[in-house]
């Protein structure tokens, strides 16, 4: 039970600009995993000690997932070209199973399965998508905020940080 709330953490991202299409895109939903968790339940090769993303989910505005099959899945292999974005990839959006070292190429099927269930309804391109991604990750600090409050709140269960993010 208490594994269980602490492997994702779900943050909101409304969009600035409205998107005009009729996909009934709403918002994102940040989706970060803990990984001392996440780990108790797969052999995690590594272990990071902070928040790492999961996905970045676009949602109508009762919170589905929003799915497009026509939106191709991006072509990482030739996005890792660009070298800088492979090792931002790497270190934010990991596949936590993978064998260690770092190498972007081992979490294309992870990142392939994120698009395919929970990213291909976004309305952007694939680059700037992915970015945004990252770039959000990096703009929240949540286990700082978390240090801070110590304590948090989440479906109606308080908890101290020191019980819960064992
Ligand atoms: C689905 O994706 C295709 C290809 O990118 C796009 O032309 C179309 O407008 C999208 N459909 C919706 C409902 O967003
Ligand atoms: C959101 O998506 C779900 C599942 O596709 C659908 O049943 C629901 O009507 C949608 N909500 C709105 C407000 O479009
Ligand atoms: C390469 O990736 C970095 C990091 O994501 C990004 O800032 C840069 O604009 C990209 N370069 C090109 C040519 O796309």
């Amino acid at each position: 039970m208490k594994i269980n709330f602490c492997i994702f953490i779900v943050l909101f991202v409304y969009c600035i600009s409205s998107v005009e299409n009729n996909s009934g895109f709403d918002h994102f939903w940040l989706v970060l995993s803990w990984p001392p968790v996440y780990c108790l339940q797969i052999r995690c090769e590594r272990k990071p000690t902070d928040f790492v993303l999961h996905g970045l989910w676009p949602v109508n505005s009762t919170g589905h997932s929003l799915k497009n099959s026509t939106n191709g899945t991006p072509n990482f292999y030739s996005m890792l070209r660009n070298h800088s974005f492979g090792i931002e990839m790497d270190e934010h959006w990991p596949s936590l199973g993978s064998k260690e070292g770092r190498d972007p190429y081992k979490h294309i099927r992870f990142w392939e399965h994120e698009w395919e269930e929970h990213g291909s309804g976004q309305p952007y391109g694939d680059t700037y998508y992915l970015q945004s991604a990252i770039r959000l990750r990096k703009s929240v600090n949540l286990l700082r905020i978390l240090r801070i409050k110590e304590y948090f709140q989440m479906e109606g269960v308080t908890g101290k940080l020191g019980t819960w993010m064992q």
